[in-house]
Formats: structure tokens, C-alpha cells, sequence
């Protein structure tokens, strides 16, 4: 089964969307493995976006990403992170179709609402910079049969 890290990026802290973004994600049938609320420093900022050091939005981004809270969440399930990253929808929220949490939630490229790991390779670099490991929970989850 597989893991992706997702994050609700202070914007949707401060725009009390975190419950409606997290109900999506829940409603697609991925499962909650980790959840944290976190208030990230530089360092940490730097170590998650560090494929976009030197791009001319880095500086904005990483202000951005230490402005408030982020909800750091972990998600598992099949093909979990192209699944992920469908429901967020493109970059720039307003070329986000309707439908996506991007396009429904936002019109800007910087404050997009959510991240999410492109790669299975990545989710799984991201999920240690976010989280300890006795952090990541493994169980049953009840009527797993039906979702997949
Ligand atoms: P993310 O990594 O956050 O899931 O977003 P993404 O893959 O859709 O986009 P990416 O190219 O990885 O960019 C990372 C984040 O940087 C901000 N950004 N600003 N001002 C700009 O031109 C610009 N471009 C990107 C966004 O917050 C984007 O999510
Ligand atoms: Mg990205």
C-alpha cells in the first residue's frame, strides 16, 4: 500500500479549510497514518522545498511556509500519491478545474492550500522530514474491504 505526505499549508489553517480539505482526502477512501500540527522553522522549510532552492519564488515560498501552522499529514492507499495530487489539482488555483481543491478553494499560485508529494520516492523522504516513525500508525481500518 502506498504512502504520501500531504500538506495543509498555513493558508488553510488560517482560512478554517483544513476540515474540508481532510474530508476529501477521506471521502477518496485514503487512510489517516500520521497528523501533526506543526509550526515550521527555516530549517525544516528549507529541507522540504530544497528541490526549488534558487528559483526566484524560493524566498517568498519559504516565508510563506513559516508563516502559521501547517497540518503535516501522512495518507495511505492504492496509488496514493497520483490520487493525492488529482484531487489538489495544478499549481496555480486559477487554472485549477472545478472539482479540485486548488480550483475550489483558491485562485493563487503561492497560497495553493496543499501540498502533496510527487513521487513515491519523494512521499517517502518527506514523510521522515515531517515525522518520527513511532509518529506513523499502522492498523486496521474497518470496512477496508470496500474501499481498496
Ligand atoms: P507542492 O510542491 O507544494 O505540492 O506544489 P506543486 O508541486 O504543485 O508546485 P511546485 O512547482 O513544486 O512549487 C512548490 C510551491 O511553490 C509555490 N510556487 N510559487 N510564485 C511562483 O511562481 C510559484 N511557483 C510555485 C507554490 O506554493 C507551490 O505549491
Ligand atoms: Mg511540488
Amino acid at each position: 500500500m502506498q504512502r504520501t505526505l500531504v500538506l495543509l499549508k498555513p493558508d488553510a489553517v488560517h482560512r478554517r479549510l483544513v476540515g474540508a480539505i481532510l474530508q476529501r482526502f477521506e471521502q477518496k477512501g485514503l487512510r489517516l497514518v500520521g497528523l501533526k500540527l506543526v509550526q515550521a522553522s527555516r530549517a525544516l522549510a528549507e529541507k522540504h522545498y530544497a528541490v526549488h532552492r534558487g528559483k526566484p519564488f524560493f524566498e517568498d515560498l519559504l516565508r510563506f511556509l513559516t508563516s502559521g501552522p501547517t497540518l503535516a499529514v501522512c495518507l495511505e492507499g492504492r496509488e496514493a500519491v497520483a490520487v493525492v495530487r488529482s484531487l489538489m489539482g495544478q499549481t496555480d488555483g486559477a487554472k485549477s478545474p472545478p472539482g479540485t481543491i486548488r480550483g475550489d478553494f483558491g485562485l493563487s499560485v503561492q497560497n495553493n492550500l496543499v501540498h502533496g508529494s510527487d513521487s513515491p520516492e519523494n512521499a517517502a523522504q518527506e514523510i521522515e522530514i515531517w515525522f518520527k516513525p513511532d509518529e506513523l500508525l499502522n492498523y486496521q481500518i474497518a470496512g477496508s474491504e470496500w474501499v481498496g
